[in-house]
């Protein structure tokens, strides 16, 4: 496994992290047990939860993915051999996470959040705690393509109350760490100035990133970059599309498009079809896996810290895990670049 810090704090992060988002959904809990155990044994020691998990949201299900880790860290006591993230929700209408009308990123359901988080992980801190998605109303998840659609929201709350409370947690002890999900550069130039009024600074951002979703190069990548921020690049795949098994219409029974459809239909556009077929016959050219060439040119990227893979069973992490001693040749990243200088946004979210 290789290493990379995150953010600038100090803390030692595999450049795979565990994603975690299925287990208490399409998978089960021995079998996100099974998961924990492998990818420790390879040296994955960052793992990437959320308050909401697994996906798809629902109030059934709400939380069981960190109950997972919570009975694995019972049962192991090795609290202390992993990098543990996790998510406080964004705005939205699922009142059932908390018992209110919509979760926010205020104070108040800051504090609620952690408390439920840390209880049901079975741990006293949290190493990285993230804001899920902002508070203020951005298109996310694809639904504005690449294009910014501004919402206006009088009651936005200021990102300066959220990264306040933020700083209390690191202060308490509850957090070591903290970052952000789902941002743009506006964000993340907000949440650094409010380090400059005394809140911690934060470490990270989680986006989405992959060979279909090159969007945090426009912006983000250097601002981060120099700032001492890391990528932690989620949805590396694009939920599966990029290891070529959807080609043709393809839908194999237990996959993510044939048990959750509408999760995929960001990475079905005519062009992102066709963005699929080329990446996977250059990769089979360089008798590669379709898979293992999305995964290593995300890994390979300087901006990148750390790459959260999705895993439904025993093969797909080993291979997914693997990636990280694949090299992408000088000349399979010039055909790479020339793909996506045709096909520039096959798919943003
Ligand atoms: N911050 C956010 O808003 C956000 C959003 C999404 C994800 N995340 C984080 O990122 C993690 C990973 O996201 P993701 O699951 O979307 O990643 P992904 O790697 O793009 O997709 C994972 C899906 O692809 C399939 N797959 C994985 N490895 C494969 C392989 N080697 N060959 C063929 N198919 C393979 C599996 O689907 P099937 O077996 O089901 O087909 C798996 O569920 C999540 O668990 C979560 O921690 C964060």
């Amino acid at each position: 496994m290789k290493y990379r810090e995150l953010g600038e704090s100090g803390i030692q992060v595999s450049l795979i992290c565990l994603g975690t988002m299925t287990w208490g959904e399409q998978n089960t809990r021995e079998e996100a047990l099974a998961q924990m155990d492998y990818a420790l044994e390879h040296g994955v020691n960052f793992w990437d939860a959320a308050e909401m998990y697994p996906v798809p949201p629902r109030k059934e299900t709400q939380g069981d993915t960190e109950r997972c880790i919570g009975d694995w860290l019972k049962r192991t006591g090795r609290r202390h051999d992993v990098v543990l993230a996790t998510k406080v929700t964004g705005r939205s209408d699922r009142s059932w996470i908390r018992d209110v009308r919509e979760t926010r990123v205020n104070r108040a359901q800051i504090i609620a959040a952690i408390h439920g988080s840390l209880k049901r992980l079975n741990t006293d801190y949290i190493d990285l705690y993230q804001i899920h998605w902002p508070d203020r109303r951005l298109g996310l998840w694809g639904e504005a393509g690449a294009s910014y659609v501004h919402k206006q929201t009088a009651d936005e709350t200021p990102i300066l109350e959220a990264m306040e409370t933020m700083t209390e947690l690191v202060n308490s002890g509850k957090v070591r760490c903290i970052g952000v999900s789902n941002e743009t550069p506006w964000g993340v130039s907000q949440y650094l100035e409010a380090s400059k009024q005394g809140c911690q600074r934060i470490v990270s951002v989680q986006n989405s990133y992959s060979l279909l979703n090159r969007v945090y190069e426009h912006g983000l990548s250097e601002y981060a970059f120099r700032e001492g921020i890391g990528l932690l690049a989620y949805s590396p795949l694009a939920m599966g599309s990029l290891s070529g098994k959807y080609i043709g219409g393809r839908t194999p029974a237990g996959s993510r498009k044939a048990l959750f459809p509408n999760f995929l239909t960001r990475y079905e556009s005519e062009q992102a079809k066709e963005c699929i077929v080329q990446y996977a016959r250059l990769a089979e050219s360089h008798s590669l896996h379709p898979a293992d060439m999305a995964l290593a040119f995300v890994n390979s990227r300087p901006f990148v810290t750390s790459n959260i893979i999705g895993a439904t069973n025993p093969d797909q992490l080993k291979q997914n895990i693997d990636s990280v001693d694949l090299t992408l040749s000088d000349e399979l990243e010039t055909a790479i670049q020339a793909i996506h200088l045709r096909c520039k946004h096959p798919a943003a979210a």
